[in-house]
Parts: structure tokens; C-alpha cells; sequence
């Protein structure tokens, strides 16, 4: 076949330019037809839908169609023409096909539809040809174009923190570690333990949970920053909400305090989800169609209505009266749980929950103290069907303040001196917080299981791919 120009499905689609001559690539899903006429769904993943390609059986030698097969690739050059069929506007008579790659029948896993979730996973290499995951593909592209939009429009500057980090002061969790020194014969120290100085960075180092203590280097010179990228931790929650590797996206702002963070994510949220809407449709009508017929009407209503705003001690009030039997119990000072959080949010407020003041203890050394001496100004954002999606803070500011903390936490001066720089020279009131990206995709795309929205979920026992 010469060389042309390749139309994209979602444009011909579209088009209605009946007459012209296309050329279209793709792998087939479905070949069905009779010893006159066959009929060939195709799908290049640029949408959800496929686009019919006819072929009439005698123009073409019996070896070559044989070939096409579900799962097959193929190029197709033909005149795009109206179609009768009711599924769709468009079709493609062929005139000339190549097949680039053929998929044996036998051995190929998609060959059936209606595959289960669990079992895609297994096959994580060939899933992004199915429907569901071309479309959790392009939302999660969308939303991580659109989150980039929104920053670049409320001028932040977007900040590439480390991946690899010496410090694991943040405390969020336990941290994977990036050596390479010898495994089976490491140096040691005369007590036994690693010599990390003969690392290849002269120092303990791990994968970062969490670029937040970067950004706010940067948000004390750019005044305001986001990161976006991934993060890790090595904690053993084998839950649906939970990846050792996930990608998380954190502003961080001069000047601001919790209220103004607080605003925010409220528009952040509001804004990307408002984008899906507006650029997703199909593929979230699809998922709408396959998996949550509340989907679509979910994702509208948290776009208009006004976040509830509370605290914490006030939620735990609330979680105490309700008469409901937890798997967690829920008492002052006790971190709230998945099962609390969806209750506030889905059965008592019925819509988004922003909660604030913590108790101390179960937060961060850098988030600010309240007045009362007991809680920080901590934000968690709350949404229905994931629980928290958005954790931040105000941060401390003050150097005095910083250092009681740290030192009540016992963590070492020496590995944030560089951090404690930043309230000794022009330190400012800021404030920020990390939106977990593949729980926005969750929400998003309605899907229940955090591995079914990232391509290679990484989760205990499991890196195969
Ligand atoms: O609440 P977290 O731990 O907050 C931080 O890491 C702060 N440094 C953020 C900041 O203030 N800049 O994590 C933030 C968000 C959570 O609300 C959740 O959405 C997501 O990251 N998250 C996870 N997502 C998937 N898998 C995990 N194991 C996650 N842990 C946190
Ligand atoms: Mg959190």
C-alpha cells in the first residue's frame, strides 16, 4: 500500500465527507459476515467506537481475509460512504487492505468478549485494546492534560521534584529503597549495619512518597508550583484504593492559608471534572453504559454543588451519633477510616466533605498549629465512593514552632536543615496539598478497583509487567 496519511476512527467518524477516499489502521475486534460480504469492526483507540470497514468477499484473495481475525491489524484504504446500519453514520467500503499483523484464534486471550476485570489484570500487556481500558486511557490522559490547563491558567509554575530523595522526613509512609551496593555482600559498619557511604549517592537514599517538601522550596521563590509525578510506598494496603506506585499532583502556595488551600482544591476538582464532562462524553458514556449508570449524574452533581466544610471533631460528633456498627471504631484522636469517610460523604451529607482540624498526632510534623494546641490546620478532601482523594495543610511557618514539632517527633535535624533554611531566610505563610492522581481516575471513571486505572499497577507481589 503507498504511503498516505492515516485517518483517525474518531475523526471519519465525524466526518461527512461521503465519497472520499481514507485509509485507516488498526486492530480488528470483530469479523462477521457471509461468503459474499464481511463486515470488519476496527479501532485505532482514538474513541470507543469502532468504525466498519466492507469487504466484498470476491475482490480479495480467500488466503488474505482469512487472516483477518479478531485481535489482527490491518490497514485499509476505501471510499468512506453513508451507512445504512443503525449503529452507525459512517462505513467504509474497502478497496485495498494490508495485514501488518495477524492473531491466532486459538491463542489469542481477547479473542471473547466480556472478559473480567481480575482476569484482564493478568493479561496487563494486551488490556489496553479492550473498550474499557481505551477509554480509562484517554480520561486519564485528558485529566493530566487538563490539570497542567489549570495550573499554566492560574499561574503556577510546574516543578519536576526528585524521584530519588535522601530525606524521608514526610513521614507518609514506608519508603522503598534505591542502593546499589552489592546485595549479597554489602559493606558494613563495625556495629553491622549497611555503610551507606559507599552508596552510589554517599547516603541512605529511597524512592519519594511524596515531592511536597520540594514543592515548597519552590513556592518560596515562585510563589506558587505544582508537581506532578510519581511517588511510592512500600506499605503491604492490598486495598482497592491503594498502589505502591502512584502519581500524585501537589501545589504549593505563598501566602495562602488553609482556607484559601481549601478553595483551591474545591475548584481544582470542580474544573477537572467539569473537563471529562466536557471532553470525555463517550468513553464516560460507555462506562456509564458498562459499569455505573450513576456515573455521569455523579460526576454532574459534585461539579454544582457547594463542598461541605467541617472538622474533624465535629465529623467524629457526627460518627459517633449516627448508631452505625464500624469495623474501625471512631473516638477523638483516632485517624478516620475509608468506611467513616464514605459515610459523611454518602449517607449523611450526600455530597463532598472537606474536614479540618486534625488531632496533631495523626498528621504531619509541617502542618500548623491551631490555637487550641491539640489540632493542625489539616485539610482532607473527602469525595463519594473513594473517601479521601485530596490530603493538605497549611504549613508551619514559623521556626520555633517548626523545631518543637520536630523534635517531639523525634526527627533528626541534620536530614531538614535545608528545609528549616526556608523559616530562617524570608520564611512566608503558604500553604498546598497532594491530589492523588489514580484516585481522581477512579472517581472519574467510575471504576472500583485502583488497578483497573493505572496501565502497570504496581501493588504487593505484584511487577510483571
Ligand atoms: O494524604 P497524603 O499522604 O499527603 C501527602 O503526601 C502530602 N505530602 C500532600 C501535600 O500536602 N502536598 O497523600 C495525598 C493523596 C491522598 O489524599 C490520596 O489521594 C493519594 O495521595 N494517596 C494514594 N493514592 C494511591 N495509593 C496510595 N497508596 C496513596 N496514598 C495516598
Ligand atoms: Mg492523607
Amino acid at each position: 500500500m503507498e504511503h498516505t496519511r492515516r485517518n483517525r476512527i474518531v475523526d471519519l467518524l465525524k466526518s461527512k465527507s461521503y465519497g472520499s477516499e481514507v485509509l485507516v489502521k488498526g486492530w480488528v475486534r470483530t469479523k462477521r459476515g457471509n461468503k459474499n460480504i464481511n463486515f470488519i469492526a476496527l479501532n485505532d483507540g482514538s474513541v470507543v467506537h469502532h468504525i466498519q470497514v466492507v469487504v466484498e468477499v470476491a475482490a480479495y484473495p480467500e488466503d488474505l481475509l482469512k487472516l483477518i481475525t479478531t485481535g489482527s491489524c490491518i490497514a485499509v484504504k476505501g471510499i468512506l460512504v453513508e451507512s445504512v446500519g443503525q449503529e452507525q453514520h459512517v462505513e467504509i467500503q474497502a478497496r485495498e487492505i494490508e495485514v501488518y499483523g495477524t492473531a491466532d484464534a486459538e491463542s489469542y486471550p481477547l479473542q471473547k468478549k466480556g472478559h473480567s476485570l481480575e482476569f484482564l489484570r493478568e493479561i496487563a500487556h494486551l488490556r489496553p485494546r479492550t473498550n474499557t481500558f481505551g477509554a480509562v486511557l484517554r480520561i486519564r490522559h485528558a485529566m493530566a492534560f487538563a490539570i497542567h490547563q489549570y495550573f499554566n491558567d492560574q499561574g503556577f509554575y510546574y516543578l519536576h521534584a526528585p524521584i530519588i530523595t535522601g530525606s524521608d522526613a514526610e513521614g507518609a509512609g514506608a519508603m522503598f529503597r534505591v542502593s546499589t551496593l552489592d546485595d549479597k555482600n554489602p559493606p558494613l559498619l563495625p556495629g553491622g549495619h549497611v555503610d551507606y557511604s559507599q552508596d552510589f549517592f554517599g547516603k541512605e537514599t529511597k524512592l519519594t512518597v511524596s515531592g511536597q517538601l520540594e514543592a515548597e522550596l519552590g513556592a518560596m521563590a515562585l510563589s506558587l508550583v505544582y508537581t506532578f509525578g510519581p511517588t511510592f510506598r512500600a506499605e503491604n494496603s492490598n486495598t482497592p484504593r491503594h498502589l505502591a506506585e502512584f502519581w500524585m499532583i501537589e501545589p504549593e502556595m505563598a501566602f495562602y492559608d488553609i482556607h484559601d488551600d481549601m478553595d483551591l482544591a474545591e475548584d481544582f476538582l470542580k474544573y477537572l471534572i467539569r473537563y471529562a464532562l466536557g471532553h470525555c462524553l463517550d468513553d464516560l458514556e460507555f462506562l456509564n453504559k458498562m459499569y455505573d449508570n450513576e456515573l455521569i449524574s455523579r460526576l454532574k452533581q459534585v461539579v454544582d454543588e457547594k463542598f461541605e466544610r467541617l472538622t474533624y471533631t465535629e465529623a467524629v460528633e457526627i460518627l459517633k451519633a449516627s448508631g452505625q456498627t464500624w469495623e474501625y471504631p471512631v473516638d477523638w484522636g483516632t485517624d478516620l477510616q475509608a468506611e467513616h469517610e464514605r459515610y459523611l460523604v454518602e449517607k449523611h451529607f450526600g455530597r463532598p466533605v472537606i474536614l479540618t482540624g486534625y488531632p496533631k498526632d495523626i498528621k504531619a510534623f509541617y502542618m500548623k498549629m491551631n490555637e487550641d494546641g491539640k489540632t493542625v490546620r489539616a485539610m482532607d478532601v473527602l469525595f463519594p465512593k473513594i473517601g479521601e482523594i485530596i490530603g493538605g495543610s497549611q504549613r508551619e511557618e514559623n521556626l520555633e514552632a517548626l523545631m518543637k514539632r520536630i523534635h517531639e517527633m523525634n526527627i533528626p535535624e541534620k536530614d531538614v536543615w535545608w528545609y528549616l533554611d526556608t523559616r530562617k531566610f524570608g520564611t512566608a505563610p503558604h500553604a498546598g496539598f497532594g491530589l492523588g492522581f489514580e484516585r481522581l481516575i477512579l472517581f472519574v471513571t467510575g471504576m472500583a478497583n485502583i488497578r483497573d486505572v493505572i496501565p502497570f499497577p504496581r501493588t504487593p507481589k505484584n511487577a510483571e509487567f
